[in-house]
């Protein structure tokens, strides 16, 4: 079975990252080659030459125009995968493509669909629409995790960890002491914990971006859209301030949205897509540094801390016994969800293998 979700989006980069360059990336396994046409629109294939499979991000494979020349021996290819040319004979081999990726270029990301591409539906990409809003700054970055991506999801669904491993950043007493609602939605594969403290300590995180001095009333509502996109959505107000208008407005606080992306790079390596949008300070670039900087220490925290913990469970053998409690219920719910994705994605490759065996 595949230690994946397969038949879903996955973010492979950020758009920024992909231009006239060609770049690579592996996601689930696969190794992804990505790149824009001249027009601007993303391409993204297998890295991997049908001929003698030297992979086409490796120099000197080249982009000429619009198409790709592989380095090795020269075999070409358009932007849908399709061979063009070959050496030393006119007649190009009919079977003779990449394998080519649905691809979709959305809120600031590169999603590309992992499995059978006649099920790639645009319209279940899971939305971060702040990260390129105006309205909003954001920051980001994308830190290499040599841990499977199951132990970010529990990171990331269990913030009570903050209070702990990130004490002197985003960590205070409060978030630890508070208990937190879990709600899953089954049909649409989302799983919201909420945590809403009343009356908290303001971690240096918010109290250097934001200028408060005082206590703060501080709401962590979690969106994890299984298997790739997690929301946090963070209210920062001080103490006694009015709470949020029926009408959703909320002028009194401040709003940042935390942003991860989780992309299984290998069985047991992942890609720590971050970023952290906010609704003030937006031409200010002491905080957008400061935000920058505090964040991606806080997410290396928690890769040095996933790391470790791939490596005692790697060295373990299996069935090891863990003790969950009620923090643990977003982080079960999640570990639910991915199994039933997994299996569901697992009988599908299995019934696609069957039938090309069939038709071999
Ligand atoms: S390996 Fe690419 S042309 Fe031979
Ligand atoms: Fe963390």
């Amino acid at each position: 079975m595949s230690p994946f979700p397969r038949n879903q989006w996955y973010v492979a980069a950020y758009a920024h990252e992909v231009g006239r360059e060609l770049f690579t990336r592996t996601v689930c396994g696969e190794s992804v080659l990505l790149w824009r046409t001249e027009a601007g629109e993303v391409a993204a294939m297998a890295d991997r030459c049908i001929h003698r499979r030297f992979p086409l991000s490796e120099t000197p494979s080249r982009l000429v125009g619009d198409s790709v020349v592989c380095g090795y021996h020269g075999f070409t290819y358009g932007a849908n995968g399709v061979c063009t040319a070959v050496p030393g004979q006119a007649r190009v081999p009919r079977t003779a493509r990449l394998n080519t990726y649905p691809v979709k270029e959305q809120d600031s990301f590169v999603w590309v669909w992992i499995g059978e591409r006649d099920k790639a539906d645009e319209t279940l990409i899971p939305r971060s629409p702040w990260l390129d809003s105006p309205r909003y700054t954001t920051v980001c970055g994308m830190e290499p995790l040599a841990a499977r991506y199951g132990l970010l999801v529990d990171n990331l669904l269990d913030l009570s960890h903050e209070t702990y491993l990130h004490g002197g950043y985003i960590g205070t007493p409060e978030v630890a002491e508070t208990p937190i609602t879990t709600e899953v939605d089954e049909a649409a594969g989302v799983v919201h914990v909420s945590r809403h403290m009343d009356d908290a300590e303001c971690p240096p995180f918010y109290a250097k971006s934001t200028g408060i001095t005082g206590r703060i009333t501080r709401w962590q509502d979690i969106e994890y859209h299984a298997p790739c996109l997690y929301l946090l959505h963070s209210r920062i107000a001080p103490v006694g301030a009015p709470g949020p208008n029926a009408d959703g407005s909320d002028l009194h606080a401040f709003h940042v949205e935390v942003v991860y992306a989780i992309t299984p790079e290998t069985e047991h390596s992942t890609h720590d897509f971050w970023a952290v949008a906010r609704d003030f300070a937006l031409e200010d670039q002491e905080v957008s540094d400061f935000l920058r900087e505090n964040n991606r220490t806080v997410v290396l925290q928690d890769v040095a801390a996933l790391d470790k913990l791939e490596q005692v469970i790697a060295s373990e053998s299996a069935g090891a016994q863990e003790l969950s409690i009620n923090i643990d219920t977003g982080g079960l719910a999640a570990r639910r969800l991915l199994k039933r994705l997994t299996e569901a994605g697992s009988e599908a490759r299995g019934t696609n293998e069957r039938q090309s065996l069939a038709v071999s």
